[in-house]
């Protein structure tokens, strides 16, 4: 292998309007006009999105910790699509670099360009203070596989596992967003985003792997299978840090408010089947087999949050 080292610096500083290159990036972005410093954080996915209008402890809070809990919960989810889209430009880095084809250095250009525009237009949504402070262990883990892996893997894990994930993610989001501008942000996005998966589908080829990468790509599907079987953490840690500590019996009325663990049964199947590529059929089943891609119950995800709190 070439001998190049990628860093993906997720707390670059990235000043957006104050950047003297700003005009230059927006002049190269497709446009969508919109007011990103109008749209209110709290009202970007209702309370109905998240099933909170089901819970009787969201019911319970005052006003203004409704609308905390609510911003918080809102901001996690515009925080963690800032951060891949930044990620996406170390990955198409790398790619590029190592690229054995011309067509294949062509293809991670274009995907890079889209992953700039992506970020550029997601970038005026977050909080300056977050845009250097990445939250939650996928950040950190999807980092280590982009700066520690072959192509060969990353086409798997990155290309067509995160991306086709994230098509299901965005749809959800542009579906339900209060929004207009960012509704339209996200259309396009997932837009883009159907053919950076459906490349990698088309790049994916499981004859390339050895039998230690094969060992490493179970490891790092295992670690995708859990953050989804725990449900929403990221979410019930923000209503209990608002609330001021939530005992375990009220962390499990919000866990299962939000839909757990019928939510995260169907977001399971479905990495199941982003999972299922030719050749990949065994380390699927086995995975299978060990219980990995059952979500956990609602008392354990509780159990699994209360350790780390
Ligand atoms: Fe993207
Ligand atoms: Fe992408």
């Amino acid at each position: 292998m070439t001998n190049i080292r990628i860093e993906n610096k997720l707390g670059a500083v990235h000043a957006g309007k104050a950047s003297r290159l700003y005009p230059l990036i927006t002049a190269k972005t497709r446009r969508i006009d919109g007011n990103a410093a109008a749209a209110k954080t709290d009202m970007l996915w209702p309370v109905e999105w998240w099933g909170l209008e089901r819970c009787e402890l969201f019911a319970r809070l005052g006003k203004n910790e409704r609308h905390e809990a609510l911003t918080a919960c809102n901001r996690g989810i515009l925080n963690e699509a800032y951060f891949i889209e930044k990620s996406g430009l170390a990955y198409c880095a790398k790619m590029m670099l190592l690229a054995d084809s011309t067509d294949s250095a062509q293809l991670f250009a274009h995907i890079a360009a889209d992953e700039a525009t992506h970020l550029a237009w997601i970038e005026p949504y977050i909080a300056e203070q977050d845009k250097t402070s990445p939250q939650g262990q996928f950040l950190s883990f999807l980092s280590g596989l982009i700066e520690e892996h072959r192509p060969e893997l990353l086409i798997y894990l990155v290309q067509v596992i995160l991306e086709g994930w994230g098509l299901d993610h965005y749809k959800r989001l542009m579906k339900n967003c209060q929004d207009p501008a960012l509704t339209r942000v996200l259309r396009r996005i997932l837009k883009d985003e159907a053919l950076h998966h459906h490349s990698g589908t088309l790049l994916h080829d499981a004859s390339k792997f050895s039998a230690r990468d094969r060992g490493t790509v179970a490891d790092a599907m295992k670690f995708y299978a859990e953050l989804v079987r725990v449900g929403p953490q990221a979410a019930i840690a923000a209503l209990d840090q608002v609330a001021g500590g939530l005992s375990r019996r009220e962390l499990i009325e919000v866990i299962t408010a939000m839909d757990h663990p019928a939510e995260s049964a169907r977001k399971l199947d479905l990495l199941r089947k982003l999972m299922l590529q030719p050749g990949m059929e065994g380390i699927v089943g086995a995975l299978e087999e060990s219980g990995y891609l059952v979500p956990y119950s609602a008392a354990d995800a509780v159990s699994f949050y209360l350790q780390w709190r």
